[in-house]
């Protein structure tokens, strides 16, 4: 292997920035040369290629974003379109592919393997932290302080005003932001798409606890639950159905991916950059890396795509006892 190729596909989150350095530095440390792929699957078709050496990435391991940006290919969902990517890769002569993203981004590389015998490495890169085979997506601890940051801030004006705020925070499928940041933002109730408690166990629970004594509260929502869907319905029915409170709602959206990486994310990019590289340098292909009790480890890319994560039952059961 003389030349790698890194691109980032999907949604962007912080710390891919970091995964990109990583990825390039251990390139270099190796003696062997990287290009950056711009514009994720459809840089990679057009062949919108820069070679990057260490000094390239400088200057970026606390920024945002994605330098090298991001999109959702359609034409890379089409047997030509890898065709055309594949052949991209030939003319630049890159040898592997380390590809940083979530579960759509990881079944294109792993179809495109499986067309071309073309080794691919994944990175798992979302704050959703909706990827089989490790603890902690990319981004996903940033994702968290900023989201609590924000939930702090609303819960000053919450309490100034006795209100009632549902809180929608990210994650499509799963409901690891919202546990998290509700335990650690004091929700009175945290809706996950993992837990349908229905809506007429949230009134009596919120009426319950206003009636013990609380000014103010806090329901935090992942907006992939299933009665948080529609997020101002639910803030109606629930205003027509309890007193006391006045109720709001707000939308976090996408401020939720932005940001400077925290401190976890950086270290965790930078081991997830080495160990794809290198994994790759000793003939490994379809895997992603992954942080597994400490440890880096490899997932094959089929289970990280198939594989579903689990919720932890007991952050559940903390988030009930604390909101007593
Ligand atoms: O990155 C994952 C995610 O944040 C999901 O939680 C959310 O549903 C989605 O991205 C929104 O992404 P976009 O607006 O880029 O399509």
């Amino acid at each position: 292997i003389n030349k790698l190729a890194v691109l980032t596909s999907g949604g962007d989150s912080p710390g891919m920035n970091a995964a990109i350095r990583s990825v390039v530095r251990t390139c270099a440390y190796h003696n062997i040369k990287c290009i950056g792929v711009y514009q994720g699957y459809e840089g990679l078709i057009t062949g919108d290629f820069k070679e990057l050496d260490a000094r390239s990435v400088r200057g970026i391991i606390n920024k945002g974003g994605t330098m090298l940006k991001s999109a959702r290919s359609k034409e890379f969902r089409t047997k030509e379109g890898r065709q055309k990517a594949y052949q991209s890769l030939m003319d630049a002569e890159v040898d592997g592919l380390v590809v940083i993203g979530g579960d759509g981004s990881f079944t294109g590389a792993l179809i495109f393997n499986q067309e071309f015998g073309f080794p691919v490495m994944g990175i798992p890169g979302t704050i959703d932290n909706d990827i089989f085979g490790t603890s902690h997506t990319l981004g996903f601890d940033t994702a968290l302080n900023t989201v609590v940051d924000a939930i702090d801030k609303i819960r000053d004006t919450a309490s100034s005003h006795n209100r009632l705020f549902f809180i929608e925070v990210m994650g499509r499928d799963v409901g690891h932001i919202a546990l998290n940041v509700g335990i650690a933002g004091g929700a009175e109730e945290i809706l996950i798409p993992e837990e349908d408690l229905g809506l007429d166990r949230l009134v009596d629970s919120l009426n319950k606890s206003r009636k013990s004594g609380k000014t103010s509260s806090i329901v935090v929502v992942a907006e992939g639950d299933k009665i948080g869907k529609n997020i101002f319905e639910l803030k109606d029915y629930v205003d027509e159905n309890m007193e006391g409170y006045d109720v709001r709602v707000s939308v976090l959206g996408h401020m939720q991916r932005g940001g400077a990486p925290s401190c976890f994310d950086r270290v965790l990019a930078s081991r997830m950059g080495v160990k794809a590289v290198e994994a790759i340098l000793e003939g490994q292909s379809n895997y992603m890396v992954g942080l597994q009790n400490g440890k880096m480890e490899l997932t094959p890319l089929d289970n990280a795509i198939k594989g579903k994560t689990k919720i932890n039952l007991e952050l559940l059961r903390v988030s009930d006892i604390m909101s007593t």
